[in-house]
């Protein structure tokens, strides 16, 4: 309940203070904090579900499906890796230490359409008493399905959904299982369909396998979109010494932490191209509250973390939301006073002053020939 400022005593004026300093919204939406939890495995089922909503994330969005069947079937072949900084496996789990590398061969949610939704429409009623937006989540296989598919999750009464055309996949799973849109002019065309299908607020979801992907993020927002995830993974192999062969049998969806620069990169970039306003999802390589923040820094309402959650669990999302609050609270900032500092301090490199053969200080002094 909101008390009025002059009713309130000093402790109720702090602790209302304290509330709002991590709302955030996205385009029409208002979430409660700007961490969300982002779809992987951990969000197929209602425990994982149930755990990312009680760990206090602004947002869930639940693992996607579309109406493809080798998409499904990817996910009983499905294999994940988390490697360490010399490209050794190590124990799946919290354990692993913060510079992991996650490479996977994911597939979909493995049940049909009918008991997706209706998963999704009971961990909405169960995400509303807690303040946080459930969003649905479709992977573009052929346009008309995504767009019935649509259709049939506002019907349903779900409040956001999030439309990936950006799988790092497409070219390694079955044809047409999930797709990699990478021409603006395609991604123009995805999104005005979506948008003639829905009224909900819609994300889209782009691949960060490109160098365009502002571009890609303006034909999206042209096109009617509300906000856009940006980036999704990219796809890497890693080849392994003993067996002379790539881990896990073939290229990968990869990730981790190295991956945040990009994201930030690619968030500044859009900001500057589309503006303050426009609803921008930083996406692929945030850990922590402190990555949360670095990503609001270059210009995100919100940031997804998926696979950190998948590898570590729940708390990841807890420990985020206090993390982030406590360096807000430290700065004296909410997260709008905070969105896109970083991004708007960005300069040219011509803009920067020259400097006294500072690259020498750069060179190994080798004492041998
Ligand atoms: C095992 C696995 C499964 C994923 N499944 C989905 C999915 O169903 N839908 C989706 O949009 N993204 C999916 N993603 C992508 C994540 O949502 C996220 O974009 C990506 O992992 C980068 O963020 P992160 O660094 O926080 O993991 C998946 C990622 C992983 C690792």
């Amino acid at each position: 309940m909101r008390l009025h400022s002059s009713l309130a005593t000093p402790a109720q004026s702090r602790a209302q203070a304290d509330a709002g300093r991590l709302e955030t919204s996205i385009g029409r939406l208002r979430l409660k904090n700007p961490v969300i939890a982002a779809a992987a495995e951990h969000l197929i089922e209602p425990a994982g579900i149930r755990a990312a909503i009680a760990a206090g994330a602004g947002a869930v969005v639940v693992k996607s499906t579309n109406e493809s069947q080798a998409a499904k079937d990817q996910l009983a072949r499905a294999e994940y890796v988390a490697l360490d900084a010399n490209w050794k496996p190590v124990p799946w789990g919290a354990s692993a230490p913060p510079e992991v590398t996650l490479a996977t061969r994911s597939g979909l949610y493995p049940g049909d359409f009918e008991s997706w939704l209706a998963q999704a429409v009971a961990m909405d009623a169960e995400a509303r008493a807690e303040d946080c937006l459930l969003v649905a989540s479709l992977i573009l296989s052929g346009l008309d399905a995504s767009l019935e598919m649509a259709r049939r999750v506002e019907a349903a009464g779900l409040r956001a959904l999030e439309f990936n055309i950006g799988t790092p996949y497409a070219s390694q799973a079955a044809k047409g299982a999930v797709s990699t849109e990478l021409d603006p002019k395609r991604v123009h065309e995805l999104v005005r369909a979506m948008r003639g299908a829905t009224s909900l607020p819609l994300w889209v979801k782009l691949t960060g396998q490109s160098e365009r992907v502002p571009e890609l993020a303006e034909a999206a927002i042209e096109a009617g979109a509300d906000a856009v995830t940006m980036a999704g993974r990219l796809l890497g192999m890693v080849p392994d010494l003993d067996s002379m062969a790539p881990v896990l049998g073939t290229s990968l969806g990869i990730g981790g932490f190295w991956n945040l620069p990009l994201t930030c990169h690619w968030l500044a970039l859009s900001r500057a191209r589309l503006g303050p306003e426009a609803g921008l999802i930083g996406i692929n390589g945030a850990r922590d509250g402190h990555d949360v923040a670095r990503m609001i820094l270059a210009g995100a309402a919100a940031v997804g973390i998926a696979s950190p959650v998948m590898l570590r669990g729940a708390g990841v999302l807890r420990q985020a939301v206090a993390e982030l609050d406590a360096y807000l609270a430290a700065k004296g900032l909410t997260v709008a006073q905070l969105r896109g500092r970083a991004a708007d301090a960005r300069r040219g490199f011509a803009d920067m002053p020259p400097l006294d053969e500072n690259w020498r200080r750069y060179i190994t002094k080798d004492s041998t020939p």
